[in-house]
């Protein structure tokens, strides 16, 4: 199975990139690396040929939907085609989900003792819409800086924490601390803080809104170099999903089945001790996810009891997921912009499309710019849809 084939050719309408998607699901086995969802991992024996092969499949697929659909070049991307989709919107207010745990389970993180050395309560007071949790690394101050000046502004529905462990020199504590104190919204935990103790900071994320938030409508798991599209997400959570909130939801890029990494030199080299299958289960890339609260506690107290693996995204949306036999994974990655588009909408050179998120990984100053741009266009523009 593929994990992605976008063949992302400007002015290419939404809708038919979803068709390509679906056709390129259905191509011969390709494998693709986690890490970058358009390289190739030519160590799992993949042949440039092949590439070739498919990229000449998709380029005919392109010219052929191209050649159906050219009459314009307006967008007619509807978000609309997500209201059929795998979850169940709410269509009145509901209390708070029962969070039934054991009173030990507070103190406990999978396999560790925990406490929140930091914590803030933005969810007491009010019902929010969104919970927005962004997995920061500790040194990256100037990355949470940008956010709070941009997409990540407070409002009065919509709260955004940054998620951090410890561990670190007695300066960048002191710092994190000062930083805590003055902008209130950093969850801290006490877990050391390293790329392979990432599953703890996501579980750390599910522990918050099980025990702080579980009244929020929707909860927003991402990461501090990323883009969101504030009102294009308030609009396509309140008319789109359902303004009262949701059960079973799960949206996300979706990766299909893929093969767990064994190479050596890749990032995200698994050791068989550490993931025994060949294949993991189909799972959401971590840097966008949209959770109902109730998936949130059943991930939550599954991922309790089930051993550390340390790829957070995998382990959580994939591998807990699947020993819940839940499989409602929404994919919304035609609503993520490419790093073409990213340049293109950036440059002002192309027409304004709807989208949720940002492409993976960005800079500072596009996320910036992208800002900008966004918060140009009207609400109306925004939802986009005729
Ligand atoms: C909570 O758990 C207890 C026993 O563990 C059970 O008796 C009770 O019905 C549960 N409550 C809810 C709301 O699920
Ligand atoms: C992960 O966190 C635990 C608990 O703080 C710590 O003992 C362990 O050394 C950390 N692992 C890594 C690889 O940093
Ligand atoms: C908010 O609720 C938490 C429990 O979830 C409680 O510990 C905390 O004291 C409350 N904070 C405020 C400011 O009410
Ligand atoms: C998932 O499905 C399998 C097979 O149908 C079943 O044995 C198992 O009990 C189910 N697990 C849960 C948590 O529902
Ligand atoms: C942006 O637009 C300017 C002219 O308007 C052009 O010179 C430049 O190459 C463009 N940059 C990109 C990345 O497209």
């Amino acid at each position: 199975m593929i994990a992605d084939c976008q063949c992302n050719f400007p002015g290419l309408l939404l809708e038919d990139k979803i068709k390509i998607k679906e056709l390129c699901r259905t191509l011969p086995d390709l494998k693709l690396t986690r890490m970058n969802q358009y390289s190739i991992d030519m160590r799992v024996g993949i042949s440039i040929r092949a590439y070739t092969v498919v990229l000449g499949i998709c380029l005919t697929i392109f010219t052929i939907i191209k050649t159906l659909s050219d009459s314009s070049n307006t967008i007619k991307f509807d978000i609309n085609v997500y209201k059929y989709k795998n979850f169940i919107p709410l269509t009145e207010e509901v209390d708070v989900i029962s969070t039934n745990i054991s009173d030990t389970d507070y103190n406990q993180l999978i396999d560790i003792q925990f406490s929140f050395k930091n914590i803030y309560f933005p969810c007491n007071a009010t019902k929010l819409l969104l919970l927005v949790l962004v997995h920061s690394a500790p040194q990256n101050f100037e990355k949470r800086r940008t956010i709070r000046e941009t997409w990540g502004q407070n409002q009065k529905d919509v709260k955004l924490l940054f998620l951090i462990g410890s561990g670190f020199t007695q300066e960048v504590e002191k710092k994190i601390f000062e930083e805590y104190n003055v902008f209130n919204d950093i969850i801290q935990g006490s877990f050391v803080d390293s790329y392979r103790n990432l599953t703890y900071k996501h579980m750390m994320a599910l522990k918050y809104v099980v025990y702080h938030c579980s009244w929020t409508k929707y909860v927003l798991k991402t990461d501090d170099d990323i883009f969101v599209n504030m009102p294009s997400m308030k609009h396509f959570l309140t008319n789109v999903v359902s303004p009262y909130g949701s059960y079973k939801l799960l949206m996300c890029n979706v990766i299909p089945r893929t093969k767990a990494l064994r190479s050596f030199r890749s990032k995200w080299r698994v050791s068989f001790d550490e993931y025994e299958l060949k294949e993991y289960p189909t799972y959401c890339l971590g840097w966008a996810v949209l959770y109902s609260p109730d998936v949130i506690f059943h991930f939550y107290r599954e991922g309790q009891r089930t051993n550390y693996f340390w790829i957070d995204d995998v382990h959580i949306t994939g591998i807990i997921a699947n020993k819940l036999n839940f499989s409602y994974h929404v994919d919304i990655s035609p609503l993520i912009l490419s790093k073409r588009e990213v340049k293109l909408l950036i440059n002002a050179t192309d027409d304004y499309r709807p989208f949720l998120f940002g492409s993976g990984e960005m800079r500072e100053s596009n996320i910036r710019n992208l800002w900008k741009y966004a918060a140009k266009r009207t609400v109306s523009e925004h939802d986009n849809q005729k």
